[in-house]
């Protein structure tokens, strides 16, 4: 088991514990997405391509890393995310996460802009 814990907008917004071995796409027969176990469980947060390249699903990884995938769907093609981000669409948790493991995700909910004129 692992325990998601995910912060939006610096608020705590849900606590999940998963089985990342049973968290199958039963269409595509691979395993989910952190965004799909999100979605599922009607957890809002932003998205866009689903397919790794538009970074609308960025989280800020505050705790866990190690037991996250990043490219566990496939490659991503953005490539600006920095160190402790990821895609959520393409990442994966790793089934090997030992039974206590915590992964805590912060995404904003606002998509930041970059100031302008200055
Ligand atoms: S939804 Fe576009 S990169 Fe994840």
């Amino acid at each position: 088991m692992v325990h998601l814990h995910i912060i939006i907008d610096d608020k705590e917004a849900a606590k999940l514990t998963i089985d990342p071995k049973t968290e199958l796409n039963k269409v595509f027969k691979t395993k989910k997405s952190i965004l799909d176990i999100l979605l599922d469980n009607n957890i809002q947060v932003n998205f866009g391509c689903f397919g790794g390249s538009c970074s609308s699903c960025i989280a800020t990884v505050q705790q866990g890393q190690e037991y996250i995938n990043p490219e566990g769907l496939h490659p991503k093609v953005y490539t600006g995310t920095k160190e402790h981000q990821i895609l959520t669409c393409i990442s994966t948790i790793e089934d090997e996460a030992p039974e206590d493991a915590i992964i805590e995700l912060a995404f904003m909910k606002k998509m930041r802009t970059a100031k302008q004129g200055t």
